[in-house]
């Protein structure tokens, strides 16, 4: 009989910046408190990416840490696909520094830019390129969300903070590996969260926002709304072209931008909060890092079993969203270095 072979997540890896700013340590700052925080948000700390620290340092860390789990050098990697928000550079894309850093030889390397659903579609991308080339994938979600915002807007500032996380996806034996995946867009709401400064004028007449120095824009009630809409979608189609109740699934791994979307996604979808997994109380929305980070956390708590599914579902500028079922392989976190 034909081996079964799919597509798996080897091993996970994460970063956050060392330094951690409470929700009081903004307070002394700004015109907001602990409480409004917490009570709109969930949010209780972020951390935040110092001088030195960059897009690309955050995902070598998280991807060296991820390789190391996977037992897979860097050398022997097909591709490399970093979904960012916030590169280094405007051009070339922050997956070649990442190259670079880790010496990944004759791998392929470029950025997606689909803002917090960025990950969902790396992996979507990444899987679809292993079709064509067999080796090992790094797939990344990085961004320091930070460096973009204006600490001076409490409607804005207060949500993000940074990271980055990473998976090796390698082909395996047995039935555990992505299945059905979705990734959309809804074009007309893409005015909501945007950050302005790109190529639409010629440099010399960039007078507001000049070399792309511009902070991010969010209508929060929109997008909102598109969010609590997105994810109960995303999961409602994901299981019917699955076959399968959210029952079956263990947890629903979100993109971590506010409790209160989860909350309300759940009561859509007729489940309670906790089927979801929620790590923004410590740090933030990290935009396509927060997908990558909270498995990571999941798999550090020994909270995975090999045969259990979840399902990813993401959401963010663009106004992209999209989701991936997977049944998990790994049986436990191999030793951090
Ligand atoms: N502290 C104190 N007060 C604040 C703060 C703050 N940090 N921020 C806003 N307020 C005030 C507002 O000024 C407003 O005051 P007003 O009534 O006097 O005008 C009041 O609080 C209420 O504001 P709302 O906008 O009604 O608050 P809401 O309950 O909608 O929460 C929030 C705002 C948290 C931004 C919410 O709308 C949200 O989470 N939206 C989605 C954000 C999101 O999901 N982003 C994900 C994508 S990010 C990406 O893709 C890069």
């Amino acid at each position: 009989m034909a081996e079964h072979k799919k597509i798996q997540i080897a091993a996970t890896g994460s970063w956050v910046p060392s330094h951690r700013v409470t929700n009081e340590m903004l307070a002394k700052k700004l015109d907001t408190t602990d409480e409004w925080i917490v009570s709109h948000t969930g949010i209780h700390a972020r951390h935040v990416a110092q001088a030195g620290e960059t897009t690309a340092s955050a995902a070598v860390h998280a991807s060296r840490i991820a390789l190391e789990r996977a037992g897979v050098a860097a050398d022997e990697l097909g591709c490399i696909v970093l979904a960012t928000s916030t590169p280094d550079y405007t051009l070339p894309s922050t997956a070649c520094l990442v190259h670079r850093e880790l010496k990944a030889g004759r791998a392929a390397a470029f950025d997606v830019s689909a803002a917090c659903t960025g990950f969902v579609y790396a992996m979507d991308i990444a899987r679809g390129l292993m079709g064509r080339d067999p080796r090992p994938t790094l797939v990344i979600g990085a961004d320091l969300m930070t460096r973009i915002v204006d600490w001076t807007d409490r409607n804005v500032c207060v949500l993000f903070g940074d990271g980055a996380g990473a998976v090796v996806l390698k082909w395996g034996s047995g039935d555990a590996g992505l299945g059905e995946s979705i990734l959309r867009v809804d074009s007309e709401g893409f005015f909501a969260l945007r950050r302005e400064g790109g190529n639409r004028h010629h440099l010399s007449e960039q007078v507001d926002a000049p070399s792309g120095r511009s902070f991010l824009h969010m209508e929060g009630k929109p997008v909102f709304n598109f969010a609590v809409k997105a994810i109960d979608e995303v999961v409602t189609e994901l299981l019917e072209k699955s076959g399968m109740t959210l029952d079956q699934v263990k947890l629903i791994v979100p993109h971590q931008a506010n409790f209160r979307i989860i909350d309300a996604a759940a009561r859509r979808l007729k489940t309670g909060a906790d089927k979801f997994f929620l790590n923004i109380a410590e740090v933030a929305n990290t935009s396509a890092a927060s997908i990558p980070l909270a498995l990571d956390a999941l798999v550090n708590a020994n909270r995975l079993q090999a045969g259990d599914y979840l399902i990813f579902v993401g959401f963010g500028a663009g106004l992209t969203y999209g989701g991936v079922l997977v049944r998990w392989g790994c049986s436990a976190p191999l030793a951090v270095v």
